[in-house]
């Protein structure tokens, strides 16, 4: 029983490619109030100082990260997993890609805002190691709410 809750679902995480957007805007326009447009999307991916990431379960894409790393310090700008597809390990698995390619770039410190409410994703955070080191008074709208800033040394 619990087994088939926890078994892994066949995925795998790998970098975004522009067919990838419409599967990736359904997930942004579900998950997020005031989602990024694909503009901010295709913009980032002309960048080379940014990283964006799938996870890809048997061609569907259930899920996708961005971060960008500027000399040493990165920041982790995005990351949302399908309604669906959530507790199964994939926005971890998305969050430990982006932790393995910023130490690559050669970042010391990842840097990202959550909404204080926002525990699901504190949780994925925490459980990796990073911590709370800020706040960001109204960062969000609708509804208006403080961003927590957390920092992990990669
Ligand atoms: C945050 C998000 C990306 C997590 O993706 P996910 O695939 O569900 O995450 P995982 O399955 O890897 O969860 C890992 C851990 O986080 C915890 N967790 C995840 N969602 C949680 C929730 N809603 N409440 C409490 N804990 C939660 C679980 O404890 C889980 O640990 P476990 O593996 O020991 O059970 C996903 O919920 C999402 O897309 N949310 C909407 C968009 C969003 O808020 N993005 C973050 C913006 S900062």
């Amino acid at each position: 029983m619990s087994g088939a809750v926890r078994a892994m679902p066949a995925f795998r995480i790998r970098l975004l490619r522009a067919s990838d957007l419409p599967e990736v805007m359904g997930i942004e326009t579900a998950a997020f109030s005031t989602p990024w447009r694909e503009n901010t999307f295709r913009g980032l991916m002309r960048r080379t100082d940014t990283d964006l990431f799938v996870a890809d379960a048997v061609g569907r894409v259930v899920g996708y990260a961005a971060c960008w790393t500027v000399v040493d310090q990165s920041e982790l700008g995005n990351v949302a997993v399908a309604e669906d597809a959530r507790g199964r390990g994939i926005g971890g698995a998305l969050v430990d890609a982006v932790v393995r390619r910023v130490r690559e770039r050669g970042a010391h410190e990842l840097f990202l805002e959550v909404r204080e409410s926002n525990v699901g994703a504190q949780s994925v955070y925490l459980e990796r190691g990073f911590s709370v080191i800020g706040r960001r008074r109204s960062y969000y709208s609708s509804p208006t709410e403080d961003a927590l800033i957390m920092r992990l040394r990669v």
